[in-house]
């Protein structure tokens, strides 16, 4: 991305923003595509990822799927156009309610994480597929490493294989689901984890419209080239997606939008003490909290020609974990200057909050020749309205 449209942005809009640049989200899905080629498959987008509205249907717009984990993004999924059909929906601990919504609009497939859910159904005809967990290790961020036998989600072939002789009459399983963990550079749990799959399917001889292997395609974070390798995958893994003989669906959100986004941040004071230097910047955990949360590496960049110095890049809030980067080489910025926080377009907006009544930032999306305003910043009127109700 240009600097003149990062500086464009910040001028518009004011600091912190969240920017989106459209053609790179074309790209990356394209990128997508040709990894799959000769793969009969569908992918679908985690909106958990990002969901906000405008983004989330130029993906339908683009040919995606919605892949929801609530009853608010299913609704949001809806009301930009996606058809029930386009929606696959996942997540533990769904209610009878939910499911009851889901049933009765007769959504694409519901991906039943446990026996218990099962048994929570709905007297209502529904399309099911299997969470299966099948005890890989994906080799992430243990909070996001999702297919061990420790972690809450899916049941072990064993409970899979009960599941599917009691299931109840008003249940069709159309699929099996499996997804191991997210920021996934490693090809080898995928193929652990599609190998224990498809041994499954053969030993229960299942007759399965497809099956959906979840997302966790990992990005280059660290721009060292060690993202996930997908001339690796095209070239291992992909031969295993076609053995399956049924179409794959995939549920993907970092890789397709995490590289699109750019957390614009201003410089407000350089502080240097005995001990190290600070870089405090006008963004901070509640508007990205990857790196408070997992330790996370992003590549930031201050748009300032100086020296290089080693900083801590941090926010203001009353935290010390409240750090954008640790011990980062970075030309040294003034107060004033602007700086880039990359990868922010997967898990940067929708796990943002308000602490210390922080306001969340703005959200705009660049097309290669305009800037436009998809969500506008928070106001502290926005964030009381909640606590005025009527008195009671
Ligand atoms: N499908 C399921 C069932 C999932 O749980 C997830 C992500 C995905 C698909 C999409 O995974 P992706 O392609 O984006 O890796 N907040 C964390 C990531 C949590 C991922 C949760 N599940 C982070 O910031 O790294």
């Amino acid at each position: 991305m240009d600097k003149e449209v990062f500086l464009t942005a910040a001028k518009k809009f004011g600091t912190p923003l969240y920017l989106y640049d459209l053609k790179e989200i074309e790209k990356r899905f394209e990128m997508v595509e040709n990894t799959l080629l000769g793969v009969n498959h569908k992918v679908f987008f985690a909106f958990k990822a990002n969901s906000n509205p405008y983004l989330v249907d130029f993906l339908r717009a683009l040919g995606l799927g919605a892949d929801v984990v609530s009853l608010n993004e299913y609704k949001l999924a809806l009301s930009v156009g996606f058809r029930t059909s386009e929606i696959v929906v996942n997540g533990n601990g769904k209610t009878t309610d939910e499911l009851k919504t889901y049933a009765e609009s007769k959504v694409g497939c519901i991906n039943v994480d446990s026996l218990e859910e099962i048994r929570r159904f709905p007297n209502l005809s529904a399309r099911i597929a299997i969470r299966i967990n099948p005890n890989v290790d994906a080799k992430t961020h243990p909070h996001i490493s999702t297919g061990l036998k420790k972690n809450k989600f899916g049941v072990d072939i064993q409970t899979a294989s009960r599941m599917i002789r009691n299931l109840p009459s008003n249940l069709k399983l159309v699929g099996l689901h499996c997804h191991i963990g997210s920021q996934i550079t490693n090809i080898s749990p995928f193929m652990d984890a599609f190998r224990s799959l498809k041994d499954f399917i053969e030993e229960e001889n299942l007759n399965l419209e497809f099956i959906n292997i979840g997302g966790g395609w990992g990005i280059d974070y660290e721009h060292n080239g060690k993202g996930l390798n997908v001339r690796n995958y095209r070239e291992k893994v992909v031969p295993m997606l076609r053995n399956f003989g049924v179409p794959v669906h995939l549920e993907l959100g970092r890789f397709i939008i995490g590289p699109a986004g750019y957390l614009v941040t201003q410089v407000k004071e350089v502080k240097t003490t005995a001990l190290k230097n600070f870089v405090v910047v006008d963004a901070s955990m509640s508007d990205l909290i990857r790196p408070s949360l997992y330790n996370a590496y992003h590549h930031i960049k201050f748009l300032s020609n100086d020296s290089q110095i080693v900083a801590d890049v941090v926010g203001r809030l009353c935290e010390s974990g409240d750090i954008l980067a640790k011990d980062r080489k970075i030309s040294k910025p003034k107060t004033g200057d602007l700086g880039v926080v990359y990868d922010v377009g997967a898990y940067g907006y929708t796990m943002s909050s308000n602490y210390n009544l922080s306001l969340r930032p703005p959200e705009v999306a660049f097309d290669g020749e305009k800037l436009k305003l998809i969500r506008r910043r928070e106001t502290l009127e926005d964030v009381v309205r909640l606590c005025k109700y009527p008195e009671n």
